[in-house]
């Protein structure tokens, strides 16, 4: 029988050119995290269930996860996202210094139905901020993911933060008479509301939640923190100051992509407060490119010391997505980057010189792809051409007799006979700058 040559369904497989884009988004996140003193850690990719079962909501553990028992009989799971694992690092570090900035960039997984934008194994990047309670780390998460997204350049308008609170979504049902116990469903309706055709969402809701629908749907239909119900079941209490003064903080320091949505909850059981989402609103990308939210109880799971936290999961394949719909990724990455130099190698017999050769240009820093198939000298000036090398230094017997190469500039056209240092020096000064 065969092998087949696919990988499993939504299993994550990329082929250099896939890798070239996924490393240049990495990279352009990776240096606007750093101007924020954020600094990268990791964590187990293989957990124990509990640890995702504590918090992170059924639904995500128990059927959208790879749980499996191992060879010692232990329930582990693949893990469908970081937070909890985070979580555990801080708490079993009591002597770190805050407030704890940390990013990483971990491989995900959930046994989802593939579609665009979703996969069951996905890089994501994480960002957050622990040890801080107040709106400061709120207000500096929200601004480190605004300026991702628009180290990009993505046009202006295509995309959107829409924020929220849990506590202040909570206090207003609240107000409105719906009781504590029935505020995780509430939450539940909420967020199917954008993901439901209106009336489906409406017979199902209302199913799900009887009398208290009407409450939770008044709530849905906040328009904006001057909404007038907002303001008189809510006025004074901090969860409205906080939400208005986020807003205001970010709006005076310049971002312009994030507004108040009251549809925004979340599906993941530990958030507490803040929670956003990062949306493409030309709709052509319908998941959410990032999530996030205020998570102050999770680190207190783990006994010592409680400590509050936020930040955001952003995925590499949504955000590749959302760049490409826009046309914003440079083209150059599209292609592999040339070599500095393609050596040719004349015959076996100065096959060691060449590689020697090779070697002593690489220590100089120069990319150099040298022939290790034989080739004509012909068909090697044509894989150098092929390459985009900029110069071919070639290796024949009188090159090595005498510790020479012969370089040729491919550009210019130019060829010249040269000791080894010499050739190295000049092609160092003609391809740096
Ligand atoms: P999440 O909303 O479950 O949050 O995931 C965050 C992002 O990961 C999503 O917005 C999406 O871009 C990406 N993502 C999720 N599932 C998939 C999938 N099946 N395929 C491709 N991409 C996917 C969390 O995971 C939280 N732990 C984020 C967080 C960090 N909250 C606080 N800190």
């Amino acid at each position: 029988m065969e092998l087949s040559t696919k990988p499993l369904s939504g299993m994550r497989q990329l082929y250099p050119a896939d890798m070239r884009v996924e490393s240049f988004i990495v990279e352009k996140i990776r240096s606007v995290a750093a101007l924020y003193g954020f600094e990268e850690y990791d964590a187990p990719t293989l957990e124990p269930v509990e640890l995702f079962l504590a918090k992170s909501g059924s639904e995500l553990v128990l059927e959208q996860s790879y749980c499996f028992p191992d060879r010692g009989g232990r329930q582990l799971v693949l893990r469908p996202e970081l937070t909890p694992s985070l979580a555990r690092m801080i708490a079993a570090s009591p002597e770190l210094r805050l407030p704890v900035r940390w990013t990483s960039f971990p491989l995900c997984f959930r046994y989802e139905r593939p579609q665009r934008g979703r996969v069951r194994e996905f890089r994501q990047f994480n960002c957050d901020i622990l040890g801080v309670d107040g709106i400061a780390a709120d207000v500096e998460i929200l601004l480190v993911l605004d300026r991702i997204v628009r180290s990009f350049g993505p046009p202006k308008g295509s995309w959107a933060i829409r924020m929220s609170s849990r506590t202040l979504a909570s206090e207003f049902l609240e107000a409105l008479g719906v009781d504590g116990g029935v505020h995780p469903a509430a939450f539940a309706v909420i967020d199917r509301k954008a993901k439901l055709p209106p009336e489906e969402w409406t017979a199902w809701a209302a199913e799900k939640l009887g009398g208290d629908f009407d409450a939770v749907r008044r709530f849905a239909a906040c328009e904006g923190l001057g909404d007038p119900l907002l303001e008189q079941k809510l006025r004074g209490r901090q969860s409205l100051l906080d939400m208005r003064s986020l807003v205001e903080t970010l709006g005076n320091a310049g971002v312009e992509s994030i507004s108040f949505d009251p549809c925004i909850v979340r599906g993941l059981d530990y958030y507490t407060g803040t929670v956003f989402e990062l949306m493409d609103t030309g709709g052509e990308n319908r998941r959410a490119v990032c999530g996030g939210g205020r998570y102050d109880n999770l680190v207190g799971l783990f006994g010592g010391k409680p400590m509050t936290g936020i930040g955001f999961g952003l995925g590499i394949l949504t955000l590749k997505l959302f760049l490409e719909t826009y046309g914003v990724l440079p083209a150059d990455i599209l292609s592999s980057r040339p070599p500095d130099v393609f050596v040719a190698v004349f015959s076996s017999s100065e096959r060691d010189a060449a590689f020697a050769v090779s070697e002593s240009m690489r220590t100089a820093g120069l990319a150099v792809e040298m022939d290790i198939e034989g080739r004509s000298m012909g068909r090697q000036f044509s894989m150098a051409a092929r390459l985009g090398a900029r110069f071919v230094a070639v290796i024949g017997p009188d090159e090595v007799a005498s510790g020479t190469v012969t370089l040729k500039d491919m550009e210019r056209g130019a060829q010249q006979t040269l000791p080894t240092a010499s050739a190295v020096s000049s092609i160092v000064t003609e391809t740096s700058g």
